[in-house]
């Protein structure tokens, strides 16, 4: 099968890679989920859209299944091949197409680098302010895919509040280019957005082109310890009514532990608390920054920060975050089972006290590490396999408590997924999120754009 699949892809498209060796399709095979087993067909490295467009085609003959894979760092599985699916990679379509100085915009094929993006917009002055861990892995039309969040959403928005072009190759073969680099477009459905977060269910993204905005001459990052949950909350309330904040992350002390164990670097402050903060804003005005201070000194009088470290410096203001931004990396291998969380922010408050009592109740055998970006009304709460358990046995006790935990969620009208995406992971939640009605007019875009239904399959909806 795999060596057919192969002769026939390259015989229909000349040039195209194609690998079937085990540690590939182990590799392309999956995001860093690590909850299933790979089992890919053969993985694809479509080098121009028509490549991807004659794949497409080739699958539709041939009812193959299609699961696009970026950069791979999703946590949902939404890039897995469970089923013989071939594996279609964006790693070779990785170029800068344009840089449009009187727009602002960039526009890059699908497998281009976030950090890259970033580094290269920065060269020229201008900023792409979507930011997260994975950054470094991370591909746009991944980012796009799943509509990527982050750390600055509190300031910036998601991804999709970025993209102002896409080109994609639908589940059907067709190219669209949608919206095409316009900033006002009144001219009916947006199909762009349709494509945002749709996890490959719909076509693949080939191309996009993504806004950039000036660059902020210096930021200012201030981390706290507290020793309540209240207190974080009361924390980002004071600073959201008077600073302009780009984030406010929290995290516990054990996330922490995490970090400084992997990392091998030192505690960021003096002694130990129950909960850490932290926030960024923009330093490029005094003002600004008078008035953080202020703020600060008064909570500390109050008793609700505890200890804090203040960065002003790039260097200062990358070491405070790495607390924050590698837990993910730090935890990965106890292979947690995430609950990406969120509810409106006025709802934070209730929401996360109701959380918290019945995540005691629900995991008392094991490891529970929250954080998140709590300003986003969103939390990321990780349960950690014991090293003694299966993970089949983790995976079936962790999945008992979903009907506890997501009804919490219902109750307060959230989501059952903030950020990382539907996927596998999380499609039998859905229901507690979207209503019937709303999950069948989903299932009818997807036949609209994928009638063979080729991509992605089994996936979100
Ligand atoms: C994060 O906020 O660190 C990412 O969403 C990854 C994670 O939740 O572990
Ligand atoms: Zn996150």
């Amino acid at each position: 099968m795999k060596e057919s699949i192969t002769s026939e892809l390259q015989a229909r498209i000349p040039g195209l890679v194609v690998l079937t060796d085990e540690e590939s399709l182990s590799t392309y095979g999956t995001d860093w989920t690590k909850f299933h087993n790979p089992s890919p067909c053969a993985i694809a490295f479509p080098e121009n859209e028509s490549q991807v467009k004659q794949i497409v085609e080739f699958a539709k003959e041939n009812k193959l299944g299609l699961v696009p894979s970026g950069g791979r760092t999703g946590l949902a599985a939404a890039a897995t091949a469970l089923n013989g699916e071939l594996v279609v990679s964006f790693d070779k379509m990785n170029r800068m197409l344009e840089f449009n100085e009187a727009d602002s915009t960039v526009t890059v094929e699908a497998g281009f680098n976030t950090l890259a993006l970033q580094e290269f917009a920065k060269s020229k002055g201008l900023m792409f302010p979507v930011d997260f861990a994975s950054k470094g892995s991370s591909q746009i039309g991944g980012n796009i895919a799943t509509n990527a969040g982050g750390i600055k959403v509190v300031r910036y928005g998601l991804m999709r509040e970025w993209v102002t072009g896409l080109k994609v190759v639908t589940g059907n073969g067709d190219v669209l280019s949608l919206n095409k680099g316009l900033m006002k477009n009144a001219s009916g459905y947006d199909l762009r957005q349709l494509f945002i977060g749709s996890e490959g269910t719909l076509g693949f993204i080939t191309e996009a082109t993504v806004r950039l905005i000036r660059a902020k001459e210096a930021r200012v990052v201030m981390l706290f310890g507290t020793d309540t949950l209240e207190n974080v909350l009361a924390i980002m309330q004071a600073f959201r009514s008077k600073v302009e904040i780009s984030a406010f992350e929290f995290l516990t002390d054990a996330a922490l532990q995490y970090v400084m164990d992997a990392k091998q670097i030192q505690a960021p402050l003096r002694g130990r608390h129950p909960y850490y903060t932290i926030l960024e804003f923009d330093g490029s005005y005094e003002e600004e920054i008078n008035t953080a201070i202020d703020l600060y000194k008064d909570l500390f009088h109050q008793g609700l920060i505890a200890d804090d470290a203040t960065a002003m410096t790039e260097e200062d203001c990358k070491r405070l975050w790495q607390y924050r931004e590698d837990i993910s990396a730090s935890i990965s291998y106890k292979t947690p089972y995430k609950n990406d969380l969120s509810v409106r922010i006025s709802r934070i408050p209730a929401f996360l006290k109701e959380l918290e009592t019945a995540i005691l109740g629900a995991y008392p055998d094991f490891e529970v590490l929250w954080y998140g970006h709590i300003a986003d009304g969103n939390v990321h709460v990780n349960v950690l396999k014991p090293d003694t358990l299966s993970l089949e046995s983790f995976k079936e006790k962790c999945g008992k408590m979903d009907g506890t935990i997501y009804g919490i969620v219902e109750k307060f009208e959230g989501s059952v997924s903030a950020e990382h995406g539907v996927g596998l992971l999380k499609k039998k939640h859905l229901g507690k999120t979207r209503s019937k009605e709303e999950i069948e007019y989903m299932k009818a875009i997807k036949q609209v754009f994928d009638p063979e239904g080729i991509m992605n399959p089994g996936k979100v909806v």
